[in-house]
C-alpha cells in the first residue's frame, strides 16, 4: 500500500491547482527502453540499454534528483508491432520518458507518440531522417545520427580517393534508402556518381543474387548499409564470393561496428565512415571504454556510446526541470544549450535536435575499426523541412 504523507497531499493539491499532475515527491520517474532484444539487431539493443544503465548508475541511480524505474520492452525490430508496443509503455506501464529505438521503421511509432502527447523521446540509434527533418518536434531528440550523415562522409571520402562510380547495396527500408541518399550526396560533392542501388527485404540475408550482379555493374567500388547479424553475413559472403580484390567494399560504419569478431578475416581492410571509431584518443572515451568493459564484460561500440549519451542528454534535461518530464520546453532548451561530453568527442545538437558531429574514416584492422582520417568535420544533417530550424 502506498503511504501518502500530509506534505505529499499538500504538494499534490498545489500541483492540481496549477493544472499539472502531481509530481509525487520522491516517486521514481518511469523511463521506457523500447529496443530490439531479439532478432538481427539484438546485440545493438543490448549495448544501448547496458550503457544507458551505466550512465544512470554514474548519476547515483537518479536523473533530475529523482530515482528512476526502467521498463524494458523488446520491439523485435518489427514495425508492424511498433504502435502497440509504444502504447503498452505509455498506457500499461505509464512511462514518462521514452528511449528508443534501433530500427528506422519502428522509431516512427515512437516519434508519433512523442509529437502527439508531448512525451520526451530520445532516439539512441534509429537514423530515420524524418525524425529530425519534417517531423522534428520539441519533444524528440537524437543521441545518434541521421542515416544521411555517416554515408555522406563515406561518399565524400571515396570520391576524394579518385573513385568515379559506385553502387549502394542495402536492405529495402528507410535506413537503407536514406543512407544511400547520403552516399550519393557525398559522392556528388566530390565529383563522383552513384549509379545503382541494389536492395533485398529487411532482414533477409540471402545475398547471393545481388553479389552475382556486382561485377557486371561497371563501378569502381561498392558502398553498403547493413548492421548487426545481417552485416556479419554480408561481409563474409562478399569475401567468399571473391569480390574483395575486384571491387573494394565500404559503407556506413555499422557494416563493421560491433561485429568484427564474427566477421574475422573477411572484414580486414574494409573502410567505413562513422561518428565513432576504436582508439579515439580522448579522456572521456578512455574512461568510458574501461568502465563498460569492466561492468558489462564486452567492448564498447557506437551503440553503447549512443545509449550512454542518451542518458547524459536526459540527465541535462531533467536537471533543468528538477525531474519534471512533462516540462518539455525547459528540457529542450537545456539539452540544446548543452555540450554533451561524449566518448565520440563533445557534441551539440542542431536546431532540429540531431548531433552535429565529426564523421571519421576508419579501416578494419586486427579486430578494430581504426580511425585513419576525418571524412566530414562537424557535419550537421540538413534538417530539411524542420520548422524549428528556420
Ligand atoms: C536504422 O534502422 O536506422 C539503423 C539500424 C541499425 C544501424 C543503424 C541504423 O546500425
Amino acid at each position: 500500500m502506498q503511504h501518502i504523507s500530509r506534505r505529499g497531499l499538500i504538494a499534490g493539491s498545489a500541483a492540481l491547482a496549477l493544472g499539472r499532475p502531481a509530481l509525487a515527491q520522491g516517486a521514481p520517474i518511469k523511463i521506457g527502453l523500447m529496443l530490439p532484444f531479439s532478432g538481427t539487431f539484438a546485440a545493438l539493443g543490448e549495448n544501448i540499454a547496458a550503457a544507458f544503465e551505466l550512465c544512470l548508475q554514474e548519476h547515483g541511480g537518479k536523473f533530475g534528483g529523482r530515482a528512476v524505474t526502467l521498463v524494458r520492452l523488446d520491439d523485435e525490430s518489427d514495425p508492424a508491432k511498433a504502435p502497440q508496443n509504444v502504447n503498452r509503455l505509455l498506457e500499461r506501464d505509464q512511462v514518462q520518458v521514452l528511449i528508443g529505438t534501433v530500427h528506422s521503421g519502428v522509431v516512427m511509432a515512437l516519434v508519433q507518440a512523442a509529437r502527439e502527447r508531448g512525451v520526451p523521446l530520445i532516439i539512441p540509434n534509429a537514423g530515420n531522417v524524418a525524425a529530425t527533418r519534417d517531423l522534428c518536434s520539441p519533444s524528440v531528440f537524437r543521441s545518434s545520427f541521421s542515416n544521411w550523415q555517416p554515408a555522406y562522409g563515406m561518399g565524400k571520402a571515396l570520391a576524394a580517393k579518385g573513385v568515379k562510380k559506385a553502387a549502394w547495396v542495402t536492405w529495402d527500408y528507410a535506413a537503407g534508402k536514406e543512407s544511400g541518399e547520403g552516399f550519393r550526396d557525398g559522392l556528388r560533392a566530390g565529383g563522383a556518381e552513384l549509379t545503382q542501388v541494389l536492395t533485398l527485404p529487411f532482414p533477409e540475408t540471402n545475398f547471393q543474387p545481388i553479389l552475382a550482379q556486382l561485377p557486371g555493374l561497371g563501378v569502381d567500388a561498392i558502398g553498403s548499409f547493413f548492421a548487426g547479424g545481417g552485416a556479419v553475413q554480408f561481409v563474409k559472403d562478399y569475401a567468399a564470393a571473391g569480390l574483395r580484390d575486384k571491387l573494394p567494399l565500404c559503407g556506413s560504419g555499422f557494416l563493421t561496428e560491433g561485429v568484427l569478431k564474427p566477421q574475422g578475416a573477411a572484414a580486414e581492410g574494409i573502410q567505413t565512415a562513422l561518428h565513432y571509431g576504436d582508439g579515439l584518443d580522448n579522456a572521456k572515451n578512455t574512461a568510458f571504454r574501461a568502465v563498460f568493459k569492466a561492468k558489462i564484460n564486452r567492448e564498447a561500440d557506437v551503440y553503447a556510446v549512443q545509449g550512454y549519451d542518451a542518458g547524459q542528454m536526459l540527465a541535462v534535461g531533467l536537471d533543468a526541470t528538477k525531474g519534471d518530464a512533462s516540462a518539455v520546453k525547459p528540457m529542450a532548451a537545456a539539452i540544446l544549450a548543452a555540450k554533451i561530453d561524449s566518448p565520440r568527442g563533445a557534441f551539440t545538437l542542431s536546431l532540429s535536435h540531431n548531433p552535429v558531429q565529426t564523421i571519421y574514416l576508419r579501416e578494419a584492422k586486427g579486430g578494430e575499426n581504426r580511425v585513419i582520417g576525418v571524412a566530414a568535420d562537424a557535419l550537421a544533417d540538413p534538417g530539411t523541412g524542420c520548422k524549428m530550424a528556420s
